[in-house]
């Protein structure tokens, strides 16, 4: 066999559905387990952080509308990902789309790639619930915890890399990572049980936030909405545009919803209902918040670590909400990480079922159903490049690498319809298979193209680190060409692998 089949070999959709039909997980979540899964995940530093940062700095009141242009951008491809995943309900989300739509290798880079959305973005998440922490601390008990062990020895700004004096290790970003890695490996019912409490506390505090503060706006505060340009990338149009690419990380997290295919009641269903409702959801409260966030302060005042505490400080009798405030933050940002670590130990169990990592990946503990391994290795990497690097390194990759993940999964969405147009599919993009697709497709590559060079130089760089792996590693043991052989000759069964 050429190289060229072997690495375009296409997983055949049958195998998946059979896969998902015989998993040895749990079968524990609803529609609402789902939403509050995409809530979890989606709502964190974009809301408590980017909000105000992006008012001040780029759009002004305009922010609204860049919150709805960066929805319009992840609804396009949220409808992708519920065609898809109604028609491959297993777990690899992104990884599992390509592989059966565009092939090995496009499976591969996809699955790789996922990693910088998910174990990244935990640990740049799990390093921003240290700030908060330490900022809770000093507003609310004006105690001061040691820099020496809420910091990360080495910083990188500017492409440089320093040391940070005095500053040895993060402890708190590496304790949430703990936590949250034991409570997912407990239980899926456990960990979405934790997540719908901490998802409550965050609605509770910004309805809290929206309705307390509301009396507060001054109408004037808002006008103009979109403040004249004032050059480059400040306010205008340009402003309002550049914003959208800053705040679009607040809708990272919809697509998290999809790994959790395997443990969902209904997922054929259910799927399409947890992607699409979390996101309508925070698409809602995030203009609610900006036009309040905008009406109570000096826009221009905006651009600190915590804008919407830091708004309310002016208005007499709300620092009980201040103190709210901070731990909805707080707990805004532990669900993040929580359906990130979910996220990556079942993309790492998708990949392994398929031979492209090894077969401990793929392992469901017996006792609590859970991919325990995967969930480990990945919590002690969260950990370890939270508590001890600088992930501002790569945080900036997380955007770029999720983003790369959307364009492979509108791209499969028109593959599939041509490879298996008869499959019935619960939930289809609407007005067909190229208008939403393409436009998702084509934003993708826009804000790709605007996030700087030295983020996508590090983004091939990654790739590459990736494709050698895949070529020492992966395509010696992909199991891909087994199932096509065994679909074939029509004897696919479950028990021919040893995925468990
Ligand atoms: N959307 C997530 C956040 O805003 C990643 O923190």
């Amino acid at each position: 066999m050429s190289l060229f089949s072997k690495i375009f070999r296409r997983k055949p959709i049958e195998v998946s559905v059979r896969q998902a039909g015989t998993s040895d997980m749990k079968r524990a979540l609803s529609a609402f387990d789902l939403t509050f899964l995409g809530i979890g995940c989606i709502i964190g530093t974009g809301i408590f952080v980017l909000t105000g940062r992006a008012a001040a700095v780029n759009a002004g009141p305009g922010i609204v509308i860049s919150f709805v242009i960066a929805a319009f951008v992840s609804l396009f491809t949220a409808f992708s990902y519920a065609e898809l995943s109604t028609i491959i309900p297993i777990a690899g989300s992104a990884y599992s789309y390509s592989v059966s739509g565009l092939g090995e290798i496009f499976g591969w880079i996809v699955g790789w790639d996922l990693m910088l959305e998910y174990l990244v973005g935990a640990s740049t998440v799990a390093a921003g619930w240290s700030g908060y922490l330490v900022t809770f601390f000093e507003d609310t008990f004006k105690v001061t915890l040691p820099k020496s062990i809420t910091q990360s020895p080495i910083l990188f700004e500017e492409d440089k890399f320093s040391i940070v004096k005095g500053a040895y290790i993060n402890v708190p970003a590496m304790f949430v990572a703990a936590v949250v890695t034991i409570i997912l490996c407990l239980g899926i019912r456990e960990s979405a049980g934790v997540n719908t409490v901490v998802v409550f506390i965050k609605l509770i505090v910004i309805f809290l936030f929206i309705f307390g503060a509301a009396k507060h706006v001054k109408v004037d505060r808002l006008k103009p909405f979109v403040p004249k340009s004032e050059g480059k990338d400040k306010y205008g149009v340009v402003g309002v545009i550049r914003a959208a690419q800053k705040v679009f990380f607040s809708y990272i997290g919809f697509d998290a919803v999809s790994t959790a295919a395997q443990e969902a009641k209904n997922p054929q269903r259910d799927l399409p209902i947890g992607i699409i409702s979390s996101l309508l959801v925070c698409t809602t409260l995030y203009i609610a918040t900006s036009v309040v966030l905008c009406g109570i302060a000096d826009f221009r005042t905006l651009n600190v670590p915590s804008p919407i505490t830091f708004a309310l400080r002016d208005i007499p009798g709300t620092r009980w909400l201040q103190i709210l405030v901070g731990l909805g933050a707080l707990a805004g940002l532990t669900s993040v990480i929580l359906v990130l670590l979910l996220s990556q130990p079942r993309l790492f169990m998708a990949m392994a079922n398929d031979g492209l990592f090894p077969k401990s990946f793929a392992r469901i503990h017996p006792k609590f159903k859970t991919p325990v391994y995967p969930t480990i290795v990945s919590g002690v990497t969260v950990m370890v490049l939270s508590g001890f690097l600088p992930v501002d390194l790569l945080g900036d990759m997380t955007s770029v690498g999720t983003l790369f993940a959307f364009l492979f999964v509108n791209i499969s969405v028109i593959a599939i319809r041509h490879i298996d147009p008869h499959r019935h599919r619960e939930f289809k993009v609407p007005l067909g298979p190229y208008i939403f697709p393409v436009l998702g497709s084509a934003i993708s590559i826009t804000l790709i193209a605007i996030a700087g060079k030295s983020t996508i130089i590090r983004l091939f760089a990654w790739m590459g680190i990736g494709l050698v792996i895949y070529f020492v590693f992966g395509i010696r043991n992909s199991k891909i060409q087994d199932y096509i052989d065994s679909v074939d000759q029509g004897n696919y069964k479950y028990e021919d692998e040893n995925y468990v």
